[in-house]
C-alpha cells in the first residue's frame, strides 16, 4: 500500500503552491470515523482521535425539548432502533435508543460488540468527555426547523471557553448549508470561524460568500484545482466533502485543498506520509 502511495506522489507530485491564509491541510472526521463505527457516536468520534483527526464533525439537531444532539438526518430511523422525528422526541426518549446495532447489523464485517447499545450524544456529552483538548466542526442542521439552536450553540460554545475571549482561535469552526444562519453568527461575532457548504458549487458567488464566512465546503466531486484557486483568491479556505478514497485525497491535496472530510482518517493519515509538505 505504501509503495502505491509513493509512486503516485511521484508520479503527480506535490503541489509547491501555498494555499490563502492556511496554516495546515485538515482532516475533518465526517460524523467520526464513520466508516469503521456507528456515525456520530462515542466509539466513532474516539477512533477517530485515535487515528489522528484534527477535527470532529458533528452535524447538530434539536430534540422536542431543545437539547442540542448530535444526528445527521432529521429522524432517528436510519441510525437506531427507534423511529420519529428529532424534533417530536425528548431527549430522554432519545437516550433510549440504540444508535449502534444497526451498523453492526448492516456492516458485518466492521461489526464490534462493544457498537450495540451506543447511544446518541448531546453536544454537552462530547464536550464533557473531550474538552478543550480537541477541535470541533459543528453543522447546523435544518435551521428553518430550530429557530433558536444558532443562538443556543453560541451559549453552549461560550459557556465551554470553547469560543470568545477565553476561546483559542480555530478550535471551532461552524458549517452550514444555510446561507441566513452563517450570516446571522457573523452578525453576531466577527470570530467565530463559519463555512458555507454547497452541493453547486459553480452556481454560488464566492465574493459574496467572501463577505460573510471564512470557507466554502464543497461536494469534492462537483469541482476543480480552478474552484479552488478561485476560493482562494477571494481568501477562502477550501475544505471539501465527503473524501474517503486515496486516489481522491491525493487529487485534492495537489489542488491544494485546505482540509477533507472523510469517513476514514486513518487513510488520509497515510496519505499524509507521502505528503508531508501539506501536513506540517
Ligand atoms: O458537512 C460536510 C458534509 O458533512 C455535508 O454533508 O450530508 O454529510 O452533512 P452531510
Ligand atoms: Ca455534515
Amino acid at each position: 500500500m505504501r509503495l502505491f502511495f509513493f509512486l503516485m506522489c511521484i508520479i503527480i507530485g506535490p503541489s509547491s503552491v501555498t494555499a490563502a491564509g492556511v496554516g495546515k491541510f485538515v482532516i475533518i472526521a465526517h460524523r467520526g470515523a464513520s466508516g469503521q463505527a456507528p456515525e456520530h457516536t462515542m466509539a466513532a468520534y474516539q477512533l477517530a482521535l485515535d487515528q489522528g483527526a484534527d477535527y470532529l464533525e458533528l452535524d447538530i439537531h434539536m430534540t422536542k425539548d431543545k437539547q442540542l444532539i448530535a444526528i445527521h438526518d432529521d429522524t432517528v430511523d436510519r441510525t437506531t432502533n427507534g423511529q420519529g422525528k428529532v424534533n417530536s422526541l425528548t431527549l430522554s426518549e432519545i437516550k433510549q435508543l440504540d444508535a449502534g446495532s444497526r451498523f453492526n447489523q448492516n456492516f458485518p464485517d466492521k461489526a464490534k460488540p462493544y457498537y450495540r447499545g451506543q447511544t446518541i450524544l448531546t453536544l454537552e456529552e462530547v464536550i464533557g468527555k473531550f474538552g478543550g483538548s480537541v477541535n470541533y466542526y459543528i453543522e447546523l442542521k435544518k435551521t428553518q426547523q430550530y429557530s433558536e439552536m444558532a443562538d443556543k450553540l453560541l451559549r453552549f460554545l461560550n459557556a465551554h471557553q470553547l469560543i470568545g475571549t477565553l476561546g483559542v482561535h480555530g478550535q471551532v469552526i461552524i458549517e452550514s448549508f444555510h446561507e441566513d444562519t452563517l450570516k446571522y453568527l457573523r452578525n453576531k461575532s466577527s470570530e467565530l470561524i463559519l463555512v458555507q457548504l454547497t452541493d453547486n458549487p459553480w452556481n454560488i458567488d464566492l465574493a459574496k460568500i467572501a463577505s460573510y464566512a471564512d470557507g466554502v465546503g464543497p461536494n469534492y466531486t462537483k469541482i476543480n484545482q480552478k474552484f479552488i484557486e478561485t476560493a482562494h483568491q477571494h481568501g477562502l479556505l477550501v475544505h471539501c466533502w465527503t473524501v474517503n478514497n486515496e486516489t481522491d485525497m491525493i487529487k485534492l491535496i495537489n489542488w491544494n485543498v485546505d482540509g477533507i472530510f472523510t469517513n476514514y482518517v486513518d487513510r488520509a493519515r497515510i496519505i499524509g506520509t507521502v505528503f508531508p509538505f501539506h501536513f506540517q
